[in-house]
């Protein structure tokens, strides 16, 4: 079917309502989970930041992603061309379109560096695999501290591969074709049959090391660690802010690649249900994937708040004295590429929709250009672990004076223009575009639940995000 290979929003469609749940599922199941939450958790106080991050995800992550997906559907354009559409036809103002820019570049930016990171992924990928054929040479393919290596020269090899810019481009680089290409072959053909393999695979991996981890590590202090929550740190804004904008981050939100997403959604798919469905299992993941990571971390006398070096340095090393860790690390690292690369297509695919749409391009072509892209300037935050190891892009921004360039990226769109945007979309939705319009989208019923939502929406959602924004940013107000 060539006019799906080549087909811009508007033509695309997904083939099944599970298609669309699975594909969104995939978006939102990623590095974000399995690589920042956990090194979020860690870093906010654990069982603290936990419970924020899971009311973040139910008062103001869940309205937004029926928001969103509802926004898509409505129009069946790229991001910016549906909210156009709703704008136009509630009689607002364009400019609300315009605002959906924000989202566009957010996502833009995050890939960039989310394809650095995924790199590092499919490099112990790489590595790991060298690990599991060692190990079945040598004849004892369960034994611990493989490979003839120490626990220190493990630890080693994350520090070794950031000094090394040539092995992270050619890891990026091998990454962001991937990326590109699934997105070229277009919504069905590429980004559904992705998620179709990969996502069902991934929680079989997922399922695995789990119960790995409970067996051989220490299941006990993972979950004290992850379920007792410290109120005290609880209402730090430091940790409200971060568990803000990891639900964002986590569920894809503010940037619109569920309104993109949703405008291939057939008329017939009930939002409000599938955005249940998608908010639950990516916090499902999320917690899941912290309780198949802390117990072998704790287990092995490892500290949990490593922060960004938890997943490739504090985990290889505790991987490195378990039995069968070889093996375990390889299906780890593999789940983490599932994972990574049936996101990394979502937020290729807002820009190429919109620049398609645009710009009139044909999708093969608008795909390798934004491919080429964001590896380029994924190279910024590739060089700020070495070359540009010592700039600080960012002096003047509150919290963000010592970030690195990867940190100000990171920071920046995670913690500023993604809950920024997501505000924009509640005000939008809750107060400006036409409830006659975007009520029967929803597809809840008006008695029940969609008072609810429309009062989470109107109001939970944009002052809860205003509010932590604002401390967030600048923490001396309140203490
Ligand atoms: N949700 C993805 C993850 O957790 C990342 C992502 C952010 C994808 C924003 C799309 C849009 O890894």
């Amino acid at each position: 079917m060539a006019g799906n290979v080549n087909s811009a929003p508007g033509q695309a469609h997904w083939s099944s309502r599970a298609a669309f749940v699975l594909a969104a599922v995939g978006s939102a199941v990623g590095l974000g989970n399995l690589w920042r939450f956990p090194s979020e958790a860690g870093a906010n106080g654990g069982g603290a930041f936990v419970l924020i991050y899971v009311l973040c995800v139910a008062l103001i992550g869940a309205p937004l992603l029926l928001a969103e997906t509802l926004i898509g559907r409505h129009g069946q354009r790229s991001t910016i061309g549906s909210a156009a559409i709703l704008a136009k036809q509630s009689g607002a103002s364009s400019g609300w379109a315009a605002l959906a820019v924000i989202g566009l570049i957010a996502n833009f930016l995050i890939l960039t560096f989310y394809s650095v990171v995924a790199g590092w992924v499919l490099y112990y990928v790489a590595t790991s695999l060298g690990d599991v054929a060692g190990a079945v040479a040598s004849g004892q393919p369960f034994a611990g501290a493989y490979a003839g290596l120490t626990t220190e020269q493990v630890r080693a090899q994350m520090p070794d591969l950031f000094a090394d810019p040539g092995k992270m481009l050619i890891f990026h680089a091998v990454f962001a074709i991937i990326t590109t290409f699934i997105v070229a072959r277009g919504v069905k053909s590429g980004i559904e049959v992705a998620a179709v393999w990969l996502m069902p695979a991934f929680f079989l991996l997922l399922i695995g090391i789990t119960a790995y981890s409970a067996v051989v590590g220490d299941l006990a202090a993972a979950a004290a660690f992850l379920f007792q929550p410290d109120f005290q740190r609880a209402i730090q804004p430091q940790v409200l802010n971060s568990a803000l904008g990891q639900a964002f981050f986590s569920l894809s939100l503010g940037g619109g690649a569920m309104v993109a997403y949703g405008a291939y959604a057939s008329r017939e798919t009930n939002l409000s249900s599938s955005a249940g469905t998608i908010a639950f299992a990516d916090t499902a993941v999320a917690i899941v994937a912290g309780l198949a990571i802390f117990p072998i971390v704790f287990s092995v006398g490892l500290s949990p708040d490593a922060g960004p070096t938890l997943m490739f340095q504090t985990l290889p090393a505790a991987f490195h004295s378990m039995p069968g860790g070889a093996l375990v690390a390889l299906a780890f690292f593999v789940l983490a590429f599932f994972a990574a690369v049936t996101s990394s297509v979502s937020l290729l695919e807002i820009g190429v929709g919109w620049v398609m749409e645009r710009f009139k391009l044909g999708r093969v072509l608008t795909s390798s250009l934004l491919g080429l892209g964001f590896f380029l300037i994924g190279l910024v935050s590739l060089f700020s672990f070495n070359i540009w190891a010592d700039q600080r892009p960012l002096p003047f921004l509150p919290g963000f004076e010592n970030a690195t360039w990867f940190d100000a990226i990171d920071g920046v769109t995670g913690k500023l223009l993604l809950p920024l945007s997501g505000l924009i979309t509640a005000i939008f939705i809750g107060w400006v575009a036409d409830k006659k319009l975007v009520d029967p989208e929803t597809g809840l019923r008006p008695g029940r639940f969609l008072p609810l939502w429309r009062a989470l929406i109107a109001w939970v959602c944009p002052l809860a995000v205003a509010l932590i924004l604002l401390f967030g940013l600048f923490p001396q107000l309140i203490s």
